[in-house]
């Protein structure tokens, strides 16, 4: 009898624990799982490779350094995976399709015939935005405008739209039982870059996100172009890809109920929170393009309490078909593709940096012109600052060599060039959780080797220029947020005094240096954030109160210094 009893026990404990796991298994199923792809620009592959640069590998890489020619196995191997991934319930794409799909709607219908595969095999949805590269207002038959890309991609969100905002390419449609997609058309089909928004678009999205709660629905938004800054001061340094208003429309939306945003357009990795004054807080992730380094898409989960984000990478495509379309490719590309796809992506990237920055140095491309006043000082900065970038960082003739004459030290480091650390910041801004400090030893390399210009060109050049190209820069309208930058950050490192000279130079470049060396809090690529059940926005408000303090203080002692350091100037010259 005992023994009968133990074994009911044992039995009945046994059920309780799988009761209980099975319920805990039940509580952690996500409401809804999926993938989210931005930017996929996808291009018809060239016949033959085009070189840009006598490297044997990478030579290929062009202006956007994207993997133009590999677009469309990268997005085929992309569907593989969320078609292997039986997490991922659907997928979420928030605009720049193609490449030239705007004038070439063949691009398009390519796109269109994948995704078609892909929900025929799998029986899992796509959903697209148009992006700037998307549309147009059409003036030949190729054209792509917003009917003809509602038309192409009609099954892949359009056919479930619950409501359309015609002429515009917005629509809303549901996710699973608790959510609603609000899809907004954020371009301007007369423009290349910059955004469309309006006030109708803006109160669209309030009055869908009102209309999916009434329906007990919680509102998530995809559109092309970013809600919030995914770099400082991204409507100064970058304004095409951040909506005009930005920070007015967040606000907005906060209040309306939105927690959740998906945009692309900057090709970065990062994920960007702003809290209302009532203390809603709305998150922008903006995620980077399918087929350029980091090669990179999203997973997301969605529960009650908690959204959950993961950064998913792409890692080979098939090169045998890549082969057979281009035969061109040697067998050492091809190789190192194999390899890894990511590592071959990364060099590939800053190979196309460096190639565009450089071209970047052209007259046209400055916007001076050899009868502009400060034209001499200008080109001669530019073309030493090229010059030290290209110079090897050891070794004999090297920048560390120059460097000592002047008594900059640079650290030894696996570096080639300058060339090699400028880049190598620009592709950590692209994957996100950018961990560069400014006092760290990558930024310090860098800076040492501009200030070795800063030595040895500015001891030649004429005061007068000097002035003349200093007032020109303050005249500008970001004149000020530039000092500001150059007091708080790079006066900071300790290179000794600076001249007037020294302080243009490092104006002009320690913006560029601090939008790709610096991130803010919010992990870019993996993380957890509170999910719509999470409503208590009493804590908000106060931490809302002290950082905009904080802000305030700082932004006093901003001017203060920025006065004083101007008074300084002028002094100097007197
Ligand atoms: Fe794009
Ligand atoms: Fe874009």
């Amino acid at each position: 009898m005992k023994k009968f009893i133990s074994i009911l026990l044992t039995i009945s404990l046994v059920f309780s624990i799988c009761a209980v796991s099975a319920s805990a298994a039940e509580e952690d199923t996500p409401d809804i799982s999926y993938a989210v792809a931005s930017d996929l620009h996808f291009n018809f592959p060239d016949e033959k490779l085009e070189w840009f640069s006598e490297d044997p590998i990478y030579g290929y890489a062009n202006r956007r350094a994207a993997m133009e020619n590999e677009s469309g196995l990268i997005i085929d191997e992309f569907l593989n995976q969320c078609a292997e991934d039986d997490n991922i319930q659907f997928v979420l794409i928030p605009g720049d399709l193609t490449d030239n799909g705007k004038g070439d709607y063949t691009e398009h219908v390519a796109v269109a015939e994948k995704f078609k595969d892909f929900e025929s095999k799998t029986g899992k949805s796509v959903y697209v935005i148009p992006g700037n590269h998307d549309v147009c207002n059409p003036s030949k038959e190729e054209d792509t405008d917003l009917a003809r890309f509602m038309e192409i991609y009609a099954d892949f969100g359009y056919d479930k739209a619950l409501t359309k905002d015609l002429p515009y390419a917005s629509y809303t449609a549901d996710l699973g039982e608790k959510y609603r997609l609000i899809a907004l058309d954020s371009n301007d089909p007369s423009k290349s870059t910059e955004d469309g928004m309006n006030d109708h678009k803006v109160q669209w999205v309030i009055d869908q996100a009102e209309l999916a709660y009434e329906d007990g629905k919680y509102p998530i938004l995809m559109m092309h172009h970013n809600l919030l800054d995914h770099m400082p001061m991204q409507r100064v340094l970058s304004h095409d890809f951040i909506i005009r208003d930005h920070t007015q429309t967040a606000e907005k939306w906060a209040d309306a109920g939105i927690k959740l945003v998906f945009s692309g357009h900057e090709h970065c990795s990062d994920a960007t929170t702003y809290t209302s004054a009532s203390g809603n807080t709305i998150s922008d992730f903006a995620t980077t393009s399918l087929t350029m380094y980091p090669l990179q898409y999203r997973y997301i989960e969605m529960r009650e309490d908690t959204i959950t984000y993961e950064a998913k990478t792409i890692d080979k495509i098939d090169t045998d078909a890549l082969k057979e379309m281009i035969p061109d490719y040697t067998d050492e590309q091809l190789a190192e593709m194999n390899k890894g796809l990511n590592a071959f992506a990364k060099q590939f990237l800053k190979n196309g940096v460096e190639w565009r920055l450089e071209r970047g140095f052209l007259d046209e491309q400055l916007g001076i012109s050899p009868g502009d006043i400060y034209y001499d000082t200008v080109r001669d900065v530019i073309d030493a600052l090229n010059d030290v970038l290209n110079m090897p960082l050891y070794g004999e003739g090297s920048a560390q060599e120059l460097g000592r004459t002047y008594g900059i030290e640079i650290p030894d480091s696996e570096y080639k060039d300058g060339w090699d650390v400028a880049t190598e910041l620009v592709a950590a801004h692209y994957a996100g959780c950018e961990d560069y400090p400014l006092s760290g030893r990558d930024v310090t390399i860098l800076m040492r080797t501009v200030s070795i210009i800063l030595k040895t060109e500015f001891a030649t050049i004429d005061d007068m220029a000097i002035i003349e190209a200093l007032t020109t820069m303050i005249a500008t309208s970001n004149g000020t947020e530039r000092f500001l930058l150059l007091e708080n950050y790079i006066l900071g490192l300790g290179y000794g005094p600076i001249s007037p000279g020294e302080y243009f130079l490092l104006a002009i470049l320690s913006p560029l240096l601090m939008s790709f060396a610096n991130d803010d809090e919010v992990d870019d690529n993996n993380g957890v954030i509170d999910g719509y059940g999470n409503n208590d926005t009493s804590e908000n408000i106060t931490d809302n109160f002290i950082a905009t303090m904080n802000e305030l203080v700082k932004s006093i002692l901003y001017i203060i210094k920025f006065i004083f350091k101007g008074f300084e100037v002028v002094n100097y010259f007197k």
